[in-house]
């Protein structure tokens, strides 16, 4: 049976592919954020994992107002990256896993979790960016993206995507496969990029929910969108990928690493890998 070897969760901000692209990783404004990935950089070197299975929100990009999907999960063959209008270079396709993508449908369905099927799908700087911080060098992992809606509301709850992540990882754990799995969050930490409260960051509830996410996984489940919200800011609810990946890696975990870093734009840039026990 495939293995999952752990969860790895990062901010996605748009900026982050700019600066990759202009090799500005060692000036002042950013070292402190990429330097955070070096850690990670080495424990991806230990442990190889074969697949990544993405928690991500898409921007627009592959679903917009007319047609949202609470839940999406892909089984393509590769996902196009294409660029938002952001100035970001397009990054090269991920090739995606179709075997691990049906064996999971199977057993979402299976589950009761109503999800989109997508035989097609174009992935946004929510995928590329974190492949791209996680393996500068080329990404060597298949993938599988699930895609959470936080764009139009109602949102799916905290609990409700704690619920997806658990049942993700128990499809996991009985895939018919020698490969080993890594889970991937990205979005998040706190974050308002419009409105009133634009520029709205919450360092410690940010942490309070890093360090839940050790010990205490479903710590965040008790609060509803609304709270969240006002909590983290209406991006910051891009949180839920953190949750929805914690709650895949199953039973106990060790933190391999953790940085967080204000701001990147107007983002709380937060990243984990946590090794599952
Ligand atoms: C920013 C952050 C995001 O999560 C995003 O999707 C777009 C922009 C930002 O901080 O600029
Ligand atoms: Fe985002």
């Amino acid at each position: 049976m495939a293995k999952i070897i752990g969860g790895l969760t990062t901010s996605h901000v748009p900026a982050i592919g700019g600066a990759m692209a202009r090799g500005v990783q060692n000036e002042p404004y950013w070292k402190p954020f990429f330097d955070g990935y070096l850690p990670v950089h080495k424990w991806l070197d230990e442990v190889k994992p074969d697949v990544a299975v993405v928690f991500y929100n898409d921007h627009g990009l592959n679903f917009f107002l007319d047609k949202m999907p609470t839940f999406a999960v892909g089984a393509a063959p590769e996902y196009h990256n294409a660029d938002e209008g952001w100035g970001i270079p397009t990054l090269a396709p991920a090739k995606g896993n179709l075997d691990l993508s049906w064996h999971l449908i199977q057993h979402l369905v299976d589950r009761e979790f109503d999800i989109v099927t997508c035989q097609e799908m174009l992935i946004d700087h929510a995928v590329s960016l974190p492949l791209k911080l996680f393996w500068p060098n080329g990404c060597p992992v298949t993938i599988v993206p699930i895609c959470i809606n936080t764009v139009q509301f109602p949102l799916p709850s905290a609990k409700r995507c704690y619920a997806l992540g658990k049942a993700v990882g128990e499809a996991i754990a009985s895939w018919d496969s020698d490969k080993k799995v890594v889970v991937i969050g990205t979005g998040g930490l706190s974050h308002q990029l419009d409105g009133e409260r634009a520029g709205f960051i919450n360092k410690p509830f940010d942490l309070k929910f890093m360090d839940s996410l050790v010990n205490d996984p479903e710590w965040a489940t008790k609060y509803s969108i609304h709270e969240l919200v006002e909590k983290t800011g209406t991006q910051g609810v891009e949180l839920l990928m953190w949750l929805a990946t914690r709650a895949a890696v199953p039973g106990a975990v060790r933190k391999v690493h953790a940085n967080y870093h204000i701001p990147i734009s107007n983002t709380a840039a937060g990243l984990m890998a946590l090794e599952a026990v």
